[in-house]
């Protein structure tokens, strides 16, 4: 591939190519500018603005708390450091389930506003209209099953989903309605590998799993978490590609005392 083809900007419809090109998708998520410019150096295929961000960067329990405002505020951040990615932002909760209206108006502002170029939306059935409506107006829609974390206080704990064989029924179906629907891609999150396997060997969008196995078409983790930075939890679907929390921790811990110690700043790093 020459250079030229490199900095190319990746599109929705090459995303969705990728699968039947067998290429796997990588993904992962960013927050703020400075971040989404590294993770862009590095050759991602979709960066996603998570509502993780109330969680990983805000200091929220859950990921309920987090509002348009500051999803806007994160992604407008983001937009400035994505050259070459897909930039998906996810719409947070309350911002589409009241009505199909808010939702159309809120996946709007991130595409206006923020300039994200599609929108996530966790669920299935109780979306699938909002997806349709979305798709028509030209706004790429990605979706979210399987684990659903704004549904935290209706699951109880972030387990695993779809092991009964009547919700494995479901997810399949509903993963084959935001494909009619007209759904770019769907992230699977924490259901079996073998069920993954089944959705996506049924559908012609890529899956994008997150503690789904090996055979969905992309994967997506949390960058903090896969960086070793955001260890509140340690999921087993968590590969740990580096320690920055520790490095960060020793770091500054160092600084500290070369304050104290009168080590820093030393005579050239003074002025005179
Ligand atoms: O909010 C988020 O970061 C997500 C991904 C982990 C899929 O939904």
């Amino acid at each position: 591939m020459s250079h030229h083809n490199d900095a190319q900007k990746l599109t929705v419809p090459h995303i969705i190519s990728m699968k039947a090109r067998q290429q796997k998708i990588a993904a992962l998520t960013a927050y703020d500018a400075l971040m989404a410019e590294l993770l862009d150096q590095s050759k991602l295929d979709i960066i996603l603005v998570g509502d993780s961000a109330a969680m990983v960067v805000d200091g929220h329990q859950t990921t309920l708390p987090i509002t348009m405002e500051e999803m806007l505020y994160h992604t407008k951040s983001v937009r400035r450091g994505v050259k070459r990615a897909l930039l998906v932002a996810d719409m947070p909760f309350l911002s589409y389930q009241p009505s199909l209206e808010e939702g159309i108006k809120n996946a709007g502002r991130f595409l206006k506003e923020g300039g994200a170029e599609a929108v996530k939306i966790e669920g299935g059935k109780p979306v699938i209209e909002l997806v349709a409506r979305l798709v028509d107006y030209g706004m790429p829609v990605m979706g979210h099953l399987g684990l659903i974390p704004q549904s935290i206080h209706k699951m109880g704990t972030y387990k695993l989903q779809g092991k009964d064989s009547a919700v494995a029924r479901q997810l399949k179906r509903e993963a084959k309605m935001l494909e009619d629907a007209g759904a770019f891609s769907v992230v699977l999150e924490k259901i079996p590998a073998s069920l993954a396997e089944e959705i996506t060997n049924s559908i012609k969008i890529p899956t994008i799993g997150i503690g789904a196995g090996p055979h969905c078409d992309g994967q997506i983790l949390v960058a903090h978490d896969m960086l070793g930075m955001f260890d509140k939890f340690k999921p087993r679907f968590i590969r740990r590609y580096a320690e920055l929390g520790t490095n960060i921790r020793n770091a500054v811990g160092e600084y500290a005392q070369d304050v104290k110690n009168l080590k820093f700043p030393s005579d050239e790093e003074s002025f005179h």
